[in-house]
């Protein structure tokens, strides 16, 4: 674990499932019902008791967030953000990134949290580059928790080694300390 922001900021390889915080992101996609990867693995470990509270949640749009509760996974909620599919950039897909993070910040402080764990979003299945997703993610991270003493702690889970030396690479860059 590498810590930027004073602390308030975390970088890690892992597995988000096993994350023991106020909530933990899903990147879902817009039918908000399941599906593969990181999404598969959060369902697969909170029960079938998430899916049915997803089902009440009547899907969301790219950039959205919506939160649920955790059941049997050690997180007391899911914020469930749906990521852009990466058309080579020229379809706001960085907006809509930045969207995911600053949302599901905005979900969570609405809802009291302070620690949140986040995936790579849009890295995986729908393609975004991990080089441009990054910066994206650290920086709008960032501009939230300068704006707000409510969280206390937002962690960067991530699933390979390669990913995780990205994030801190540009962590470094951009977040200072
Ligand atoms: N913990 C942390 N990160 C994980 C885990 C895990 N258990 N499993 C996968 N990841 C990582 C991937 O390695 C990738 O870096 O999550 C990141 C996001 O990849 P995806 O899960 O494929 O998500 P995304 O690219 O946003 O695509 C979303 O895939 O699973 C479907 O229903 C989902 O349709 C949606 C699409």
């Amino acid at each position: 674990m590498r810590e930027f922001m004073n602390g308030r900021i975390g970088i890690t390889q892992g597995d988000i499932t096993a994350c023991n915080v106020d909530a933990i992101v899903n990147a879902a996609n817009r039918s908000l019902l399941g599906g593969g990867g990181v999404d598969g693995a959060i369902h697969r470990v909170a029960g079938p008791e998430l899916l049915e509270e997803c089902r009440t949640l009547g899907g969301a749009e790219t950039g959205e967030a919506k939160i649920t509760r955790g059941y049997q996974l050690m997180a007391r909620h899911v914020i469930h953000t749906v990521g852009p599919v990466w058309h080579g950039g020229d379809r706001d897909e960085e907006r809509l990134l930045a969207d995911c993070y600053r949302n599901s910040l905005d979900v969570a402080v609405e809802h009291g949290l302070r620690s949140v764990a986040f995936p790579s979003i849009s890295t995986g299945a729908y393609g975004f580059p991990i080089n441009r997703a990054a910066p994206i993610a650290l920086r709008t991270v960032k501009e939230v928790l300068e704006g707000d003493a409510g969280i206390e702690k937002v962690f960067f889970v991530c699933f390979s080694e390669n990913d995780q030396r990205v994030y801190l690479d540009r962590a470094g860059e951009l977040l200072g300390d």
